[in-house]
């Protein structure tokens, strides 16, 4: 291998750009070229390619989003999309692929890999921490920080005004952002769709938890939640069946995605740049960098797109017992 390329794919996430810095520096450091692509299989897909030196990736460890800029590519989904992107790495001599992304990122490269042979290498970037083989996602600690916060400080309003609380967090289809922030903002409730409450029990608890004396509530609603999907009809049948409380819905949004990586990101970001160049370097191909038991492991692509990560049991438990 003589030459790499790398390229962040989906959506952008914390630490993203500390990774893309850790792949070009592993490469210059083993004497390999290394090329960024621009927006992902989109800029594979045109050969919209830079080179990329160990300068070239100053000042951005500390740098939210992705300066090689990220798409969710439809072309790169067909296979002549494919053909064309197969052909810019061949003109280029290029000998392999860093995949910064999520599974549907993860998915194309397999494909890619089935259909060329073409050695491809993941990195989980996302800030929904739902891929198997890792027990952190690049950018999931970041946003729990930044959620955290944000509950911090609309707490102070829920308080001053007795107010409820229905805050929605992200995480596609995945609990792990509310249910770890839930525990951290010490929110009353936490519904995410791996755990379906049902309405009446969310009323139920929240009115026990009035009587015990509490003037106000912060519920954290994970935005694939079943019954949290439409966080205002949630709100309206809460308002209808609950006396006492004034409600209120607030949706964080995109600023979850946004923001400085953390000092966890920054360092995973790290090892995970240099585990996945030292991997393909020494010919492995299709496998996903991750941390597992604080060390760095590599997971077959299609295990990390399939498995199921599982929602941690205890920390719903610990979130139970302490709105007690
Ligand atoms: O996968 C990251 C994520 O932020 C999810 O949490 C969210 O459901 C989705 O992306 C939002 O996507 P978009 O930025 O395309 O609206």
């Amino acid at each position: 291998i003589k030459k790499l390329a790398v390229l962040t794919s989906g959506g952008d996430s914390p630490g993203m750009n500390a990774a893309i810095r850790s792949v070009v520096r592993t490469c210059a450091y083993h004497n390999i070229q290394c090329i960024g692509v621009y927006r992902g299989y989109e800029g594979l897909i045109e050969g919209d390619f830079k080179e990329m030196d160990a300068r070239s990736v100053r000042g951005i460890i500390n740098k939210g989003g992705t300066i090689l800029k990220s798409a969710r590519s439809k072309e790169f989904r067909t296979k002549e999309g494919r053909q064309k992107a197969h052909k810019h790495l061949i003109e280029n001599n290029v000998d392999g692929l860093v995949v910064i992304g999520g599974d549907g990122s993860f998915t194309g490269a397999l494909i890619f890999n089935q259909e060329f042979g073409f050695p491809v290498m993941g990195i989980p970037g996302t800030i929904d921490n739902d891929i198997f083989g890792t027990s952190h996602t690049l950018g999931f600690d970041t946003a729990l920080n930044t959620v955290v916060d944000a509950i911090d400080k609309i707490r102070d309003t829920a308080s001053s005004h007795n107010r409820l609380f229905f805050i929605e967090v992200m995480g596609r289809d995945a609990g792990h952002i509310a249910l770890n922030t839930g525990v951290a903002g010490g929110a009353e409730e936490i519904l995410i769709p791996e755990e379906d409450l049902g309405m009446e029990r969310l009323v139920d608890s929240l009115n026990r938890s009035r009587k015990t004396g509490k003037t106000s509530s912060i519920v954290v609603v994970a935005e694939g939640d079943k019954i949290g999907k439409n966080i205002f009809e949630l709100k309206d049948y809460v308002d209808q069946n609950m006396e006492g409380y004034d409600v209120r819905v607030s949706v964080l949004g995109h600023m979850q995605r946004g923001g400085p990586p953390s000092c966890f990101d920054r360092v995973l970001a790290s090892r995970m740049g240099v585990k996945a160049v030292e991997s393909l370097l020494e010919g492995k191909t299709n496998f996903m960098v991750g941390l597992l038991n604080s060390k760095m492991e590599l997971t077959p692509l299609d295990k990390a797109i399939k498995g199921k990560t599982k929602i941690n049991l205890e920390l719903l438990r610990v979130s139970d017992i302490m709105s007690t």
